[in-house]
This record gives structure tokens, C-alpha cells and sequence, in this order.
């Protein structure tokens, strides 16, 4: 059965990889949303022209989503899955005394209020798909728990992402949709330009991050309503 599935943030990083992987099943069709397109994304694109979208749409734009959402209403009839990817980190070497309201808001616009006004977009379509699955790509900054005390703008706005996720998943469970957040894992991408010098902390490959996300979250059997996950799978502390 073919399934439509719309992930955020496509050109680069997890979200290509994501794209990627979904493609190699003839029976997914992905609509990718990107700022820019890269030129993996467009030789994808050639290879997958049937089965790959690719629409422009800057999740910090209110219009910019509405107007990305009426292109996506004209090319499918319903989604099965949304992939809220796309994300940005503005105070990676910060301490909290010094972040601006600037980085505060960047990256809350970026990381929660994007991902909520593409939930909001997505559900009239969402309601007419069979999976009925929102993911959120969260992080482990974004727990109370596991944040070791570092990057207060994007750990704050991932943490809002986690409160989007429950409440979603509450509001939504009688409908029989699928609410969950993840941490990608410790991912070598442009995000973590620290992984790539000598002797970085353990990490993976953002292929084994987007292989094993669609595996233990996106096509996961089990009912992950509300949860918090890694990319294995296993349960994350809120
Ligand atoms: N890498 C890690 O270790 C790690 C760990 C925990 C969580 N995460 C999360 O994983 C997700 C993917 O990150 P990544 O590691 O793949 O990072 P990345 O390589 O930096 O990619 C970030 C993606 O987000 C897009 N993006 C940023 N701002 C945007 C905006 N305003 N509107 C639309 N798209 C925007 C970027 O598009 P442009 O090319 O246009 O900028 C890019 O496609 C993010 O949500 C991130 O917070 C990553």
C-alpha cells in the first residue's frame, strides 16, 4: 500500500537520510520540505520523480508554512506520516548568562512553534491517511533528565516540543493517531561539527540515525502514543 510521508528539513543532515531511505520503498512517496535545495536533493529528486516533492518552506514563516500547505493539498489527498526534522541550535558553546532573546527566539520558533503550526497544517490531511503519525525530532537536551546543563535556547525549545508531543497525543488518541517524540542520537551532521575533529565523543552516522528511526518509531508495531524515544527504540526520560 502506497504511503505518503512529509518530513521538514530534507536537504540535508537526518532529514536527507530520512528521504533517502524512504525512497528505496517503491511504495512511499515523500514530500520534502527544504529553504535550499542541495545537490544530493535534486539528483534525488531526478532519480525519484514520480515518488519525491519537493516544496519550499521556512518553518520560523507563518506563511511560508500556510503556503507550503496549500502546494502539499494540491499533490497528495491524504498523508500517512508527518516527520517534524527540520531544527537549528543558535547557542551551542553559550552559558545560559549570556543568551540573547534573540537566540531564545530563534530557536523556539524554529523548534516548537514550527513544528506545532505543521502539526496544525498537516491534520486536515493526517485525518485521511491510514498511519495517522506525527514525529517529532527532538533531543536529549530536551530532557529535564539527560541535559547535563548546556544550550538553555534550543534545550528549552526542545523541551516545549516534548509538552507539543503529549498534548497532541492526548488531544488525538481517540482518533487513533500516533503522537511520539525522538532523539535522533549523538548524529554526525552539519548540527555537530564537534564530532568531526580527533577524539569526539561517541556518535553515529546520520544514516544509521534515519535507518533505525523509521524502523523502532516510524513503522514501529507498537503503540508509541505519547512517548519519548531514541532512535533504537528505547525509552527517553521526559
Ligand atoms: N545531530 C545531532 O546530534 C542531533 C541531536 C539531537 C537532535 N537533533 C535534531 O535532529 C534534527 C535534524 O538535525 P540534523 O542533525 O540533521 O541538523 P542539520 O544537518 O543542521 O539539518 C538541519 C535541518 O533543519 C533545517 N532548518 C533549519 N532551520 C529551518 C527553518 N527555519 N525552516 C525550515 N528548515 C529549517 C535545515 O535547512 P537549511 O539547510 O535550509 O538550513 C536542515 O535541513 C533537528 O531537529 C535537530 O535538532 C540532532
Amino acid at each position: 500500500m502506497l504511503k505518503t510521508i512529509l518530513i521538514t528539513g530534507c536537504n540535508r543532515g537526518i532529514g536527507l537520510c530520512l528521504t533517502q531511505k524512504l525512497l528505496e520503498d517503491t511504495d512511499n512517496v515523500v514530500i520534502g520540505t527544504t529553504r535550499s535545495d542541495t545537490k544530493t536533493l535534486l539528483a534525488l529528486k531526478d532519480a525519484h520523480r514520480d515518488r519525491l516533492h519537493i516544496i519550499q518552506m521556512d518553518v520560523k514563516i507563518e506563511k511560508s508554512v500556510k503556503d507550503a500547505f496549500t502546494q502539499i493539498s494540491s499533490i497528495c489527498t491524504g498523508l500517512d506520516a508527518i516527520i517534524n526534522n527540520a531544527g537549528y541550535a543558535p547557542d551551542k558553546t553559550k552559558k545560559a548568562e549570556n543568551v540573547t532573546r534573540s537566540d531564545m527566539m530563534d530557536a523556539f520558533e524554529i523548534n516548537a512553534l514550527g513544528p506545532l503550526l505543521v502539526i496544525q497544517q498537516s491534520l486536515p490531511l493526517l485525518r485521511k491517511g491510514v498511519m495517522k503519525k506525527i514525529i517529532n525530532v527532538s533531543s536529549l537536551l530536551g530532557s529535564h533528565e539527560m541535559n547535563p546543563g548546556r544550550q538553555v535556547a534550543y534545550s528549552t525549545a526542545k523541551c516545549a516540543l516534548g509538552m507539543i508531543t503529549n498534548v497532541f497525543a492526548k488531544e488525538l488518541a481517540n482518533e487513533g493517531f500516533t503522537v511520539v517524540a525522538v532523539h535522533p542520537g549523538t548524529v554526525a551532521t552539519d548540527m555537530r561539527p564537534d564530532l568531526k575533529l580527533p577524539g569526539a565523543m561517541p556518535h553515529i552516522q546520520p544514516e544509521e540515525s534515519a535507518e533505525s528511526i523509521l524502523s523502532n518509531v516510524v513503522f514501529a508495531k507498537g503503540n508509541l502514543n505519547g512517548r519519548f524515544v531514541a532512535w533504537n527504540g528505547e525509552a527517553m526520560p521526559w
